[in-house]
């Protein structure tokens, strides 16, 4: 077993490959953080404890047992509020009395093999009882009746802990949770940088670092989706640390909506991670009998620097958290034709693209935005999912049959939680979209948010798409999401309730894609949120693959890329080549460089292919097979960071560069972009991840090198550089 208990010290212990992870249950039952980092072999771990009980300003726990602690300085397991602990709190629950003052006691436990699911809400998982092992820890608030369930589940093959909690009431009368966060850990130091992935609509998540400091400091979203703004990720990085090197410890939250990650370092300079559910404008009234599960925070402990923590991550949502007919099969190429037309197309438009893209051996035909109600620009028709047969002659099923007699197979873009005030839904429902009676309804894109949290309006918009689904033979859906949720009310709850409405609509959007997929259960689907505004671990458990971002010019999706590598998986990115000059940025850059930065990712195309020059034809020609050849390596392989473009800027070329490495290290593919050349300049690369003792011959010029050369020499990339060329490598080891 992962995890073992103590029951002379009363302490548990959680052991990863590399990790442990103990606390213990005081003699008043209070859960106390003793450790976490890498494994150690003991159970005796009090001795680490803070004893300062005679601090004069703390308030102490009165009993003779605890000998005078104060829970002021202690490390906690699953802080509460308004108790003698004063810093941010985990958990707090406003009773009967309407104090806040919530007080849970350790009351049993039980450990068994295996991971439960979390009912709702997307989650990790096991594919065998033998992957995990996991930790139901039942506590009680005996005055509110509220009875906490802290889970754990260990991993045995990974160096990744969560954690989740759910709360029941067991009382006779109501009470109401205001903060439920699903992980803290208490550190003894704050000898830390925290690390973000921080961005904007067209930029998202660049990994930004900053040095802990004296008080509370973190990030948030409360724009009712994951946002484009803030990840729902952060990492402790010790001091020391590198790219390669150190303890890192990351936090990961599989939800897509409003969270929080407060970070607090006290007077005695310990620190407290909390990761979960924002809890501002956050409430959720638990009636007798009923149960709250707050989303899953994945953990991963690495001493191999933020890398090593990359790589967990990796494999974790790509086998543990990903499902599904598509979890690992090989995607489909395919082409998108939003930035090859935007909304002006026609049945003859699109098939002309087909016919370019089943030439070119391209596998996939996807229809963008445009193709329902009236819709010819963003002004109308979302919440209309009927086809527009003036544009799509012969209807929906004619265009996909003729898309499927070229060989290729067809998917469609919906965005099924959104409402056009000019649409026939709105017009007969103007209270479906989410609004607070007496305010004006914010809009954003010309569009509403329409009440996910009602069941009448998921029927009718999953109607809508099962209609159209089952109509032809759809094999991939891009589910995208284009505004921030304002004036979050629905008409349905009462007042006392309608702090839990984000909730419920994230709830309700979980449930929408549950059903979606059981209906459709070998459905390709793509999550999108105006590019990446939700790539987060939630989404993911439903769609294997995520639109990274709106902007496709390949100098930023380096950057981009890059950051959106710091947790998530090459097989979760999408990223498409596109026209140059790029729609987005203006900037002109070769047809190879778009392709060798977008083959990073879940691979395709987003132009006009019927505007493509022989060369360029050739040239996707050439990124298909490469596409076929190297899809092992970069989907399966451990990907290594060698060059951050977003700091590689100094005195020398600007550049990229990234590293894939087969499971057994016998295959390696190398890709260098450079993003600002200089003249004269030297560059060396080292590589990581080899083995050195093996002899990798480069498959392109016959060179052979020893694993240990390519790593402590490396390769020498010196001279004729011109800006935004780029440059791949493939070793294979004899
Ligand atoms: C935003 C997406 O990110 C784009 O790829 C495209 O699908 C548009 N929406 C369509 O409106």
């Amino acid at each position: 077993m992962a995890i073992i208990f103590d029951t002379e010290r009363q302490t548990f212990k959680l052991d990863t490959p590399s990790s442990s992870y103990v606390f213990k249950v005081s003699p008043k039952g209070y859960l106390l953080h003793l450790y976490y980092g890498a494994s150690v072999p003991d159970t005796d771990l009090d001795y680490l404890r803070l004893n300062l009980h005679s601090a004069s300003f703390s308030a102490n726990v009165a009993s003779p047992e605890e000998k005078g602690m104060t829970l002021d300085t202690t490390w906690l397991e699953y802080p509460t509020n308004g108790i003698s602990d004063f810093r941010v709190s985990a958990l707090s629950i406003r009773g009967a009395t309407g104090s806040s003052a919530t007080d849970i006691r350790y009351k049993s436990h039980k450990i068994y093999a295996g991971k439960p699911g979390l009912p709702g809400l997307p989650a990790t998982y096991v594919n065998s009882d033998d992957e995990a092992d996991t930790l139901e820890l039942t506590c009680v608030d005996e005055l509110t009746g509220a009875q906490v369930v802290i889970l754990y589940t260990v991993f045995t093959k990974l160096d990744v802990i969560t954690r989740s909690v759910r709360v029941t009431n067991t009382s006779d009368k109501s009470f109401r949770i205001e903060r439920i966060h699903s992980t803290a850990v208490d550190f003894n130091d704050s000898d830390f940088e925290l690390l973000h992935l921080q961005g904007r609509w067209a930029k998202e998540r660049t990994l930004v670092k900053r040095h802990l400091e004296f008080g509370l400091q973190g990030i948030h979203s409360k724009r009712g989706s994951s946002s484009h703004n803030n990840n729902p990720f952060v990492a402790l990085a010790r001091d020391g640390y590198t790219e390669e090197s150190g303890e890192v410890y990351g936090f990961s939250l599989v939800y897509s909506s409003n969270f929080a990650a407060e970070i607090e370092v006290d007077c005695m300079r310990s620190t407290r991670v909390l990761l979960g559910i924002n809890p501002e404008d956050f409430g959720w009234l638990l009636e007798p009998g009923e149960t709250f599960t707050a989303p899953e925070v994945a953990m991963v402990y690495s001493n191999n620097g933020v890398g090593g923590m990359s790589r967990t991550y990796h494999k974790l949502y790509r086998h543990n958290l990903c499902r599904g007919e598509w979890k690992t099969k090989k995607r489909p190429i395919l082409v998108n034709n939003w930035e090859g037309t935007y909304f002006n197309f026609d049945d003859d438009k699109l098939v002309a693209i087909a016919k370019d893209a089943a030439d070119l051996g391209i596998e996939m035909f996807v229809m963008d935005d445009g193709w329902f109600g009236v819709r010819n620009n963003d002004d109308c028709s979302l919440g209309d999912w009927y086809v527009n047969e003036s544009k799509l002659k012969g209807g929906l099923k004619s265009l996909v049959d003729r898309v499927n007699a070229l060989g290729l197979k067809f998917g469609i873009w919906f965005e099924p939680e959104m409402i056009s005030p000019n649409s026939d839904l709105y017009r007969a429902h103007p209270d479906w979209c989410l609004h607070v009676n007496g305010r004006e309804r914010s809009i954003g894109r010309r569009q509403y948010v329409l009440d996910m949290s009602r069941a009448d309006v998921r029927d009718n918009i999953f109607n809508q798409m099962y209609k159209i689904l089952s109509s032809a033979n759809i094999e991939y859906v891009k589910w995208d999401f284009n505004r921030n949720l304002t004036e979050v009310g629905s008409d349905l709850l009462p007042p006392e309730r309608q702090s839990e409405v984000a909730h419920r609509y994230m709830l309700g959007v979980y449930e929408l894609l549950e059903r979606l997929l059981t209906a459709f259960p070998k459905l390709l689907l793509e999550g999108c949120s105006g590019g990446g505004g939700r790539f987060d671990p939630g989404m993911l458990y439903y769609s294997p693959q995520i639109w990274t971002s709106d902007d496709t010019d390949a100098m930023e999706r380096l950057e981009i890329q890059y950051g959106t590598s710091i947790v998530y998986p090459p097989s979760t990115m999408s990223a498409h080549v596109s026209a140059s000059p790029n729609h987005q940025t203006g900037r002109s850059s070769s047809f190879k460089t778009r392709g060798d930065v977008a083959m990073a990712g879940a691979f395709g195309y987003e132009l006009d292919l019927t505007k493509l020059t022989d060369d360029e034809r050739a040239l996707v020609r050439q990124q298909v097979e490469a596409y076929h050849k190297y899809y092992n390596v970069i989907q399966d392989g451990d990907y290594y960071r060698l060059i951050n473009p977003t700091e590689d800027k100094a005195n020398i070329t600007s550049a990229a560069a990234w590293e894939s490495v087969s499971q057994d290290k016998n295959e390696i593919l190398l890709t260098y972009v450079v993003m600002r050349t200089q003249v004269a300049i030297s560059r060396y690369i080292r590589l990581r991840g080899l083995d050195p003792a093996k002899i990798y011959t480069d498959t392109a010029s016959g060179r052979k090198y020893s694993g240990a050369l390519l790593m402590n020499a490396g390769l020498n990339l010196t001279g004729g550089w011109k800006d935004g060329e780029s440059r791949v490598w493939h070793f294979i080891a004899e």
